[in-house]
């Protein structure tokens, strides 16, 4: 309940009334957890919270603040567009500037035969889009029982209903009534975990094709609508695919008459050093989420983007069942739209994705160099400006922490006492990088030697508890 008085502390204040995401919320409503930490400002790859401290954001938020804090010009941009014109839908065909420029401009960078962008919000609104312009698609073909979407475990795309029923990790289920029916799970594409000893990546690719093919024979090739992954698959554990994986899933998907969703949520617009992660693998999706870096999430703003196979279907739809009715009040949002503009000029003008290509190698070589090798390191992998470090007990045994230690959780706090931001991803002992793309070698150097600090001061604290073995 509210205090009346409301003579309360910004953080009492928060803690009596914000439900926060993916947080313990009896112990942190209880004060026990020591937060909220109030962010207040934030310049370049770096945020301040209202105590002061300053801290390197080695996650960019979420994976989106991809052209860093305090871009005065995405601002002006959104401001000048409120005062313009704040907001008008875009049902019954009305629209605004800012969004055909922007799908103009966009359409521009995809893959070849992305045909038309549908707007909304966040990724997983804009994954509930995609899996609908599915159903539709093969309701319109006379084929309305294609209506399952298969996903991979430890894969994410959102939690929302049906988007959280695609993510594939077991605590975004649990005591929700999630999956619900039609969404189902084949093999998580990695290799360090999945694959038999001795296989080789494009082995294993092969077999999770296999995988995958059994599970559409077994449900039916003409139960199963879609495949959704991610390119790099992210929040599951920044895994990208093993050699050969893509190029080995897509005939098992055009055999059975399969729509590929390639949700670019994190990958999109250059956080792979390409500009989507489709166009860096050679993958041919159907339809394509974004999200996250089409604004550097200065507003809120997603896209399902369409390809003309599936566009050309969606007209002959209307023309039999009238207009597509499908909508939310901010689709194609004007300020949105400005925001999103504004910030893909300065990924243009600044060269982003080539910085991400460069620099994310210089970042990937730089983590291999300090940690393959090292005690608790399991393994070091990314691709571009995403890169992931595993921590396990015995990298030998391939032997897993005790998950009661909680030792990713132990690594961030340990980063946050050296400055940094790294996330310990939902599932296992990671820790994720994800920095905003305009990262210098120098920024680069900085974030390794903190976390280097931080995993060495945890391996002594695990060592001297008995939980770890000493080098
Ligand atoms: C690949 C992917 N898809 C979808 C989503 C969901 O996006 P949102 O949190 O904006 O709904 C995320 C969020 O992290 C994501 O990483």
């Amino acid at each position: 309940m509210a205090d009346a008085t409301h003579n309360l502390s910004l953080e009492e204040m928060d803690r009596q009334s914000v439900i926060h995401p993916f947080t313990a919320l009896k112990p942190f409503a209880a004060g026990e957890l020591g937060g909220p930490r109030i962010v207040e400002g934030g310049e370049g790859i770096r945020i301040r919270d209202t105590n002061g401290v300053e801290l390197i954001d080695g996650f960019a938020g979420l994976y989106c603040v991809n052209v860093g804090y305090g871009r005065t010009e995405i601002a002006d941009a959104i401001h000048e567009q409120a005062k313009k014109l704040a907001y008008y839908h875009a049902y019954a065909g009305h629209s605004n500037e800012p969004t055909i420029r922007l799908s103009d401009k966009i359409l521009r960078k995809t893959p070849a035969g992305m045909s038309k962008i549908f707007y909304g919000l966040g990724g997983s609104d804009a994954n509930e889009t995609n899996v609908k312009i599915v159903w539709y698609y093969n309701a319109v073909r006379g084929l309305p029982q294609k209506t399952k979407i298969v996903a991979r475990r430890r894969g994410y795309h959102g939690g929302t209903v049906f988007s959280g029923s695609l993510t594939g990790l077991e605590i975004f289920h649990t005591a929700f009534n999630l999956p619900v029916p039609l969404a189902l799970h084949t093999t998580a594409p990695h290799h360090y975990w999945q694959a038999e000893p001795g296989m080789s990546e494009r082995e294993f690719s092969a077999r999770c094709a296999e995988d995958l093919d059994r599970l559409i024979e077994a449900e039916g090739p003409e139960t199963v609508g879609a495949f959704i992954g991610e390119p790099v698959l992210g929040t599951g554990g920044i895994i990208p695919p093993p050699e050969g994986y893509w190029e080995a899933i897509q005939p098992v998907l055009e055999r059975h008459d399969v729509l590929l969703i390639s949700d670019e949520v994190v990958c999109g617009f250059g956080r792979l050093g390409s500009e989507f992660g489709a166009l860096h693998y050679g993958m041919k999706p159907d339809l394509m989420t974004v999200a996250k870096g089409l604004t550097s999430a200065y507003q809120p703003l997603s896209g399902s983007i369409v390809g003309e196979r599936v566009w050309k279907v969606l007209e002959e739809g209307t023309e039999r069942f009238g207009p597509f009715a499908h909508g939310l009040t901010y689709s194609a949002h004007p300020c949105g739209a400005a925001a999103a503009l504004a910030n893909l000029e300065i990924i243009e003008r600044e060269n982003l994705v080539g910085n991400a290509a460069e620099t994310g190698a210089y970042f990937q070589r730089r983590l291999h160099e300090t940690f393959d090798g090292q005690p608790m390191v399991g393994e070091v992998r990314g691709e571009g400006l995403l890169a992931a470090i595993e921590f396990v007990a015995d990298p030998a045994a391939k032997r897993r922490f005790d998950p009661a230690l909680k030792v990713g959780a132990q690594l961030a706090a340990a980063c946050i006492g050296q400055g940094l931001i790294a996330r310990a991803m939902p599932h296992g002992d990671i820790l994720g990088f994800a920095p905003p793309l305009i990262v210098t070698p120098s920024d680069v150097d900085e974030i390794v030697a903190r976390t280097k600090a931080a995993v060495d001061q945890v391996t002594d604290s695990l060592v001297r508890a008995g939980d770890l073995k000493a080098a």
